[in-house]
This record gives C-alpha cells, sequence and structure tokens, in this order.
C-alpha cells in the first residue's frame, strides 16, 4: 500500500507499562496487533491486518537498520534495537523492540512476533544522532549502495567503542 504521509513534529510517548506487540507471517505481513499498537499507529485494526509492516516505517528511519533486523530474524535469532515509528496523522513514537521469529514444529520460520517497551530518553538522543549519520550516508550513496553505506557507518562506530549492535542497543 503506497501512502504519502507528511511527516510532523508532534511526539507520542509510550507510558512504562506499555507493550506494543505485533505479529507477522514470514514475508512481514501483520497478522495481530494488540490494542496498544493500534493505539499508536492511529490506523484501525482492519488497515493493520493483512499490510506490511512497514506501514508505521518512518522516512528518519535508516534503511540498513531493517536490513540488520530481517538478516538477523531471518536467521533465527533475536533482534533488539531502537525504532522511530510513524502514525497515520503522521506523528511519531520511539520504541525499544525486541523481534523474534516463531517456528513450526520443523523449525521453520512461520512469522516474527514483535514486543516493544518504553525506551529511555537518555537512549533516544544517543542514538538518534547515529541513525541521522547513517541516513545521510545511505543517501549520499544513493539507492543501489545505501544498505552498504549505511551499515558502514554504524560498523564504524561499534569497531570504534568494541561492540556488537545488540551491546550498544543495551548500553545506551
Ligand atoms: C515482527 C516485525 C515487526 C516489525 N516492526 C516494525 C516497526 O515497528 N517499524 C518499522 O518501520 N518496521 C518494522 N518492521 C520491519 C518492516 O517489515 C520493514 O522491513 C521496514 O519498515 C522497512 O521497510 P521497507 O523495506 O519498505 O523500507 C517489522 C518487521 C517484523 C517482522
Amino acid at each position: 500500500m503506497k501512502r504519502a504521509i507528511e511527516p510532523t513534529s508532534i511526539e507520542r510517548t509510550m507510558r512504562e507499562d506499555d507493550f506494543i506487540v505485533s505479529k507477522t507471517n514470514a514475508k512481514g505481513i501483520i497478522t495481530y496487533g494488540n490494542p496498544i499498537f493500534i493505539e499508536f499507529s492511529g490506523y484501525t485494526e482492519a488497515e493493520l491486518l493483512g499490510s506490511q509492516h512497514n506501514i508505521i516505517r518512518h522516512p528518519d528511519m535508516p534503511r540498513s537498520v531493517f536490513k540488520l533486523a530481517w538478516d538477523t530474524i531471518q536467521g533465527g535469532k533475536e533482534f533488539f534495537g531502537y525504532v522511530k515509528n510513524m502514525s497515520k496523522d503522521g506523528g511519531f513514537y520511539w520504541v525499544f523492540t525486541h523481534i523474534a521469529p516463531d517456528f513450526d514444529a520443523n523449525r521453520q520460520i512461520v512469522g516474527f512476533t514483535s514486543v516493544r517497551r518504553c525506551p529511555r530518553r537518555e537512549a533516544i538522543s544517543k542514538i538518534e544522532p547515529v541513525y541521522r549519520e547513517m541516513l545521510q550516508a545511505e543517501r549520499a550513496a544513493g539507492a543501489r549502495d545505501a544498505i552498504a553505506a549505511g551499515t558502514q557507518v554504524l560498523v564504524d562506530l561499534l569497531n570504534k567503542s568494541g561492540t556488537g549492535y545488540e551491546e550498544l542497543a543495551f548500553a545506551l
């Protein structure tokens, strides 16, 4: 589904005890959203179910972050990270997300489940400039080389701090 939503500076903040939960099939099509997911997204349940999960993608998010997430979960592992999402009205909300694969009895991936909680303010202020730099690198590199360029910014940062992405996410 193609939409042209103008991002706004209106922020929604998750409450301490909120959990935003969604599930997708193996292709990233939404199959379930809990009431808090529906609330923050601004869409109705009917609009969400059957849509690609990128329906709430914010243009400030680097593509290379999602590449890392998909490589991780399709490899059967769990992904942890910070994501800025966009609501239907163009407003935004930050989450600390955990995405895990759902397996069938034969260890085949049949879908994914994501549980997000409220990120700490300091973590957002640390990750935001990293994402900005990654996005700039992606734009400068052009569509074909965007993922490699964005990833390189992250790899350089991780090498400098001697950590992995997951460790970095938890250390923020
Ligand atoms: C379970 C699950 C949860 C996801 N949650 C989000 C999310 O909250 N926000 C988001 O932008 N993408 C999320 N994604 C990733 C999207 O499927 C998509 O890869 C991303 O929005 C980038 O979209 P694009 O490839 O069209 O640029 C999720 C994927 C899965 C499998």
